[in-house]
C-alpha cells in the first residue's frame, strides 16, 4: 500500500482554479518528484498535502487514512508523519531561538521524551544531517545557507515522519551545496525509508533524486512516470520543452555529440 495518496486534489483561489483533479501515489522509501513552471499548482499541492490548506474537493490519504476525517489527538499524530521541508529554512527555525531548541520542538509537542532524551535525539539528528552536537547551541544566522537547509531537514525528521515534503528546498543553494543537500536527502530516505514528494521547477536537479516524476502545468497533472523514461521518451509535449530546455539533459540524451564549450 502507497504511505501517500493524493485522490483528486481540487483548489481554486477566488474563482480562478490553481489545481485541478491531481492523483498521485508515493510508497514508502520512494522520491516522487513534482516538476511544473512557476504557477502550476506544485505549491498549492504540497501543502494541501500535509494539510496546511484544505482542498475543495479529493483526498489525502496517509497509510490508507483520509486526513480531512480526522480530528485532535488522531489528527495530530498524522501531522506528525507528514513534515514539510520549505526553500526558505529559516521559515521553520525561529531566528531568536538556539537551534537545538528549534529541533526538539516537535519532539516537546509530538513525543514524551524528557529534557535529557530530548537534548540526546537533537545531538543524533544533528548528526545524521551532518553537524555537531555542540552546533545546538547556536543561532540560526551562525549557520550557512546550506547548513540552514541541514537544520531544517533535521527537525522535519525528528519524529520519524513517513512522509516528508521538500518544497523547492535547493532552490536557492548554489550548485555544489544543492547536490550535497540531495546527497543527505537520499541518504536519510535509505536509512530512516521516508516516502518523499520532491518539487522543484528544475528538472536537472530532481534528476539527481527522483524515482518518479510527475509533470504539473496549469493545475494539471500532465504526466507520471519513472524518472528514466520522462528524461529520455517523454510522452507529452510539455515534458519534452521542460527536458529540453535543460542544456545537461539534451547533452545525456546524445550522449555520441560531444559537449561544446562545456
Ligand atoms: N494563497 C493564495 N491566494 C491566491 N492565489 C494563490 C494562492 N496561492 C497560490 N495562488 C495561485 O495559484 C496558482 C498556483 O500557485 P503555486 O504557488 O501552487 O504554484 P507553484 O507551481 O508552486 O509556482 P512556483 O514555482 O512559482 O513556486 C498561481 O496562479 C498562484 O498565483
Ligand atoms: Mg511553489
Amino acid at each position: 500500500m502507497s504511505v501517500l495518496e493524493a485522490r483528486g486534489l481540487v483548489k481554486a483561489f477566488g474563482g480562478r482554479p490553481a489545481v485541478r483533479d491531481v492523483s498521485f501515489a508515493v510508497d514508502a522509501g520512494e522520491t516522487l518528484a513534482i516538476v511544473g513552471e512557476s504557477g502550476s499548482g506544485k505549491s498549492t499541492t504540497a501543502r494541501m498535502l500535509v494539510g496546511l490548506l484544505r482542498p475543495d474537493r479529493g483526498q489525502v490519504m496517509l497509510d490508507g487514512v483520509n486526513l480531512a476525517g480526522l480530528r485532535g489527538r488522531a489528527l495530530r499524530a498524522r501531522r506528525r508523519d507528514l513534515q514539510m521541508v520549505f526553500q526558505d529554512p529559516l521559515g521553520s527555525l525561529n531566528p531568536m531561538m538556539r537551534v537545538g531548541a528549534s529541533i526538539a520542538e516537535p519532539l516537546v509537542l509530538h513525543t514524551d521524551l524528557g529534557a535529557a532524551a530530548r537534548r540526546e535525539r537533537v545531538a543524533d539528528l544533528l548528526g545524521q544531517v551532518g553537524l555537531r552536537p555542540e552546533h545546538a547551541e547556536r543561532l540560526p544566522r551562525e549557520f550557512s545557507g546550506g547548513q540552514r537547509q541541514r537544520l531544517a531537514i533535521a527537525r522535519a525528521i525528528a519524529c520519524r515522519p513517513r512522509v516528508l515534503i521538500c518544497d523547492e528546498p535547493v532552490s536557492a543553494l548554489d550548485v555544489s551545496t544543492q547536490a550535497q543537500i540531495l546527497d543527505l536527502l537520499a541518504e536519510l530516505r535509505e536509512t530512516t525509508g521516508f516516502g518523499c514528494v520532491f518539487i522543484s521547477h528544475d528538472l536537472a536537479v530532481v534528476r539527481l533524486i527522483a524515482d518518479r516524476i510527475a509533470v504539473m502545468r496549469g493545475g494539471e497533472l500532465v504526466e507520471l512516470g519513472p524518472a528514466e523514461q520522462i528524461y529520455t521518451d517523454p510522452g507529452h509535449d510539455y515534458t519534452r520543452e521542460l527536458v529540453s530546455a535543460v542544456p545537461s539533459l539534451r547533452a545525456r540524451r546524445s550522449p555520441v555529440r560531444k559537449e561544446v564549450g562545456g
